[in-house]
């Protein structure tokens, strides 16, 4: 898939970009289905909220999960990930987030980045999410904010919070936020399940709590140019990936092949 020339400009421009609707009621059936499974999972890579019972997100679930690992190497997020940072790219992270209704906790104000960089040493922001919505992300459950713009600074000064939430997140301060906004705003990127957000790793973002009856699965796949991979191994294998061989795309089918397998095999 490839994105067009007003999107790629769209994408410098503001730091993001949203494709509504990119996969259908099928595929994200088969996916809110593995995400169920996931969080249901005892292991180390499935992590709690502050509640040490409520899923925040799972790491790697893309290597203990194959709905997961097929989306890890859908096309419809490799492709315009390795147009953008012009060439084949290896997962860095990979985490499907949870906020859970009533009870899904906040993501503090932070850079992609500025974390890769820190704690794993990786070169250059020559790596991006890419994020797929596994239910709609609305006004209510928690979605992603972005500050416009905000991609074009660089990397900011941070702190390490370790107390906020139950995950440890290096964090910009209020001045800095205080201004970044005042002069772009700030964006809320509501959207419907199946809808795909990409963004700028240096682009300054956060989320809400979700205090809604609504839950709201996000998937991120954090994806790295080959060439510009991590040189530090501090954290965990299962948070900062360690496999650098670029990723080759499934057919463009996959998931959907997925659900046809699985009622094939109940029938
Ligand atoms: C993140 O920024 O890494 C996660 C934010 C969220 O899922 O709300
Ligand atoms: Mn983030």
């Amino acid at each position: 898939m490839k994105l067009t020339e007003s999107q790629v400009e769209q994408f410098h421009l503001e730091g993001y970009l949203m494709l509504p609707n990119l996969f259908d009621e099928e595929e994200i059936g088969v996916l809110q289905r593995a995400s169920d499974t996931v969080y249901a999972l005892q292991r180390e890579e499935v992590f709690r909220e502050s509640d040490g019972k409520t899923a925040r997100t799972a790491f790697a679930a893309h290597q203990y999960n194959e709905a997961f690992r097929r989306l890890g190497r859908h096309p419809r997020l490799i492709e315009p990930v390795e147009q953008l940072l012009d060439g084949q790219v290896y997962m860095h992270q990979y985490k499907v987030n949870a906020k859970a209704a009533f009870t899904g906790d906040v993501w503090q104000w932070h850079q992609d980045y500025g974390t890769w960089s820190r704690d794993d040493h990786m070169p250059e922001a020559r790596a991006m999410n890419i994020a797929l919505y596994v239910n709609d992300a609305v006004e209510f459950n928690g979605p992603l904010w972005m500050i416009p713009r905000s991609h074009r600074h660089g990397v900011f000064e941070a702190g390490h919070d370790l107390q906020t939430t139950s995950y440890p997140l290096w964090t910009l301060d209020k001045a800095t936020i205080t201004r970044l906004v005042d002069e772009g705003g700030i964006v809320s990127a509501h959207g419907k399940a199946g809808s795909v957000l990409m963004f700028y790793s240096t682009l300054v973002h956060c989320s809400p709590p979700n205090l809604s009856p609504w839950p709201r699965t996000v998937v991120y796949l954090s994806l790295c140019h080959v060439d510009n991979h991590i040189r530090r191994f501090k954290r965990p294998e299962w948070i900062a990936h360690r496999d650098f061989a670029p990723i080759e795309s499934l057919p463009d089918d996959c998931l959907r092949q997925l659900a046809l397998e699985s009622v094939e095999s109940a029938a």
